[in-house]
């Protein structure tokens, strides 16, 4: 049997599995986020964190106000409340007042809207890279996972400031880890959790319907393996007189 074909297919197939998360990733090891995009209180909390921290420059134009309210179990209420600080209505996508001429001139780079990041870098990406920002010697803001990033670490008061310890590796001084050189208001390890919310709240924003699918595929699961079980019994049933 020429078995060609058959391997040149599996072997695109692993190619395309494991070449899609290469394509995302940038330099550096990532943390796994480890993000339980069905924790809709972590979802919650995230969408908090993101709009009081990345609002200001991101948008999430896919996103509209009362999908959010209605997904998160929330009243419109208490969204516009809390979430809304714009003058918009409830049915409006999240847009930024910013223009983006403007973002480009004082950032240097427009900040890109953020409905789609976590589709296109990943949990892990996201979550390392709002883990690793520190400051370098010029006194201003790096990112280990994307360097010399345009973006400011809008948590420094929440993480504090981590400095760099470089190691030499043949011949070039690389970072070797980030230390804690001043406290932040957060524990690492509470850090650490408001970004995992923030991540899961990204992931949401990726693919809305996402925790909607999950919910499903307990129900669909719990339904197949009760529908095996009763066709089981019938097919005993009908065999009975067959035998
Ligand atoms: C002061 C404006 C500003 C704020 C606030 C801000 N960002 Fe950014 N962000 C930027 C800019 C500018 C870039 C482009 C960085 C670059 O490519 O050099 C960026 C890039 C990013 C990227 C990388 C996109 C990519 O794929 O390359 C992510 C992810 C991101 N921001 C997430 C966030 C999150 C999450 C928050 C809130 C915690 C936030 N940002 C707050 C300005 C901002």
């Amino acid at each position: 049997m020429n078995t060609k074909p058959f391997s040149t297919v599996l072997g695109l197939v692993a190619l395309l599995t494991f070449a899609a998360p290469a394509f995302s990733a940038g330099g550096g090891a990532l943390q796994h986020a480890d993000v339980n995009i069905r924790d809709i209180a972590a979802i919650q909390r995230g969408a908090k964190l993101f709009v009081n921290y990345c609002f200001s420059c991101h948008s999430a134009s896919f996103m509209r106000y009362n999908r959010l309210a209605e997904d998160l179990n929330l009243d419109e209420d208490l969204v516009m409340e809390n979430l809304v600080f714009a003058d918009v209505k409830i049915g409006e996508t999240m847009e930024i007042a910013m223009r983006p001429d403007d973002a480009g001139n004082w950032l240097g780079k427009v900040p890109p809207d953020l409905s789609l990041a976590s589709r296109s870098r990943g949990a892990d990406w996201l979550y390392t890279y709002l883990l690793t920002f520190y400051q370098d010697e010029s006194g201003g803001w790096n990112n280990q996972l994307l360097e010399n990033a345009s973006m400011p670490n809008v948590f420094w008061q929440l993480q504090g400031i981590q400095k760099p310890v470089y190691a030499t590796h043949d011949g070039h001084e690389v970072i070797d880890h980030l230390t804690l050189a001043e406290p932040g208001l957060q524990s690492p390890e509470e850090f650490e959790s408001s970004v995992r919310d923030l991540v899961t709240f990204m992931e949401y924003l990726g693919e809305p319907a996402k925790v909607k699918r999950k919910n499903i595929g307990v129900w669909v699961l719990l339904f197949l393996a009760l529908f095996a079980l009763v066709s089981y019994a019938l097919k005993a049933e009908y065999w009975r007189d067959v035998h």
